[in-house]
């Protein structure tokens, strides 16, 4: 999709984008709303107690940053009704069912709303413990794509992770677009064996690590 097709497929769309407050997402969010000030609605979902404590975060975080100086220069004084009518705070934790959406009215609007989900929520610390990681990386993103399938009106899924997955392909790997039931490894659904003998590692390796070392609390799993 060239550049022009996608601002035009943005217009008056809806998206969800996790992870609002990292790096990636953040400058997505301020390109989408510069070169497509058309676009319907936003919800940045990110981690916070309530939405007071969410609004903050966004302001502070997001909005506030010297990287939306040039929308605000664009707008002027007009910069604060449009945040207001089309950027939407909502306080969640992809690691959790339903995204953790504690108000239902705000989960079954968001559900009924959008037209585009973006998952850019991760942690992106190279030694994380790995249940964190686990929960984080790998169910998060199943729990963004099982909230997904129950927007009625979506028309993409897009997940953003790291720069080197390409699943066991060698050679030149094409990037490309993967259409419902389209997977790097040519199956569907989660290798729980796998994830199975991988946290019997982790178990292993970090009771190990509490025989020799109790005050390690921090196994590091390969
Ligand atoms: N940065 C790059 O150059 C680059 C390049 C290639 C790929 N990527 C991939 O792009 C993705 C995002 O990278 P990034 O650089 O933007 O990372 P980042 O700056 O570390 O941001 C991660 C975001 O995820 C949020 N998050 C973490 N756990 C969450 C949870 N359980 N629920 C909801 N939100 C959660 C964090 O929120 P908090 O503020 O609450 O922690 C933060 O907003 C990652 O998968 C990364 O591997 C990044």
């Amino acid at each position: 999709m060239d550049l022009c097709s996608a601002v035009q497929f943005l217009e008056n769309k809806t998206i969800l984008v996790s992870g609002a407050t990292g790096f990636l997402a953040k400058v997505f969010v301020e390109k989408v709303l510069r070169i497509q000030p058309n676009i319907k609605r936003l919800y940045l979902l990110m981690r916070a107690a309530d939405v007071n404590s969410a609004h903050q975060r966004l302001h502070k975080e997001v909005l506030g940053k010297e990287l939306f100086s040039v929308l605000r220069g664009i707008l002027g004084s007009n910069i604060d009704s449009f945040f207001h009518e089309k950027v939407i705070p909502v306080p969640g934790d992809i690691s959790c069912e339903n995204l953790g959406i504690q108000d239902i009215t705000l989960r079954a609007e968001i559900w009924k709303n959008t037209n585009i989900v973006i998952n850019c929520a991760a942690t992106t610390n190279f030694d994380e413990r790995y249940d964190v990681a686990f929960a984080i990386n790998t169910m998060g993103a199943l729990n963004v794509l099982n909230f997904a399938k129950l927007c009625p009106a979506v028309k993409m899924l897009l997940h953003v992770s790291t720069a080197y997955v390409c699943g066991e392909g060698t050679g030149h790997i094409m990037e490309e677009p993967f259409c419902m039931g389209k997977s790097l490894n040519g199956t569907t659904g989660m290798d729980w064996h796998g994830v199975t003998r991988a946290q019997g590692a982790n178990v292993a390796v970090y009771n190990v690590e509490h025989e020799v070392a109790p005050n390690c609390h921090s196994p590091n799993v390969e």
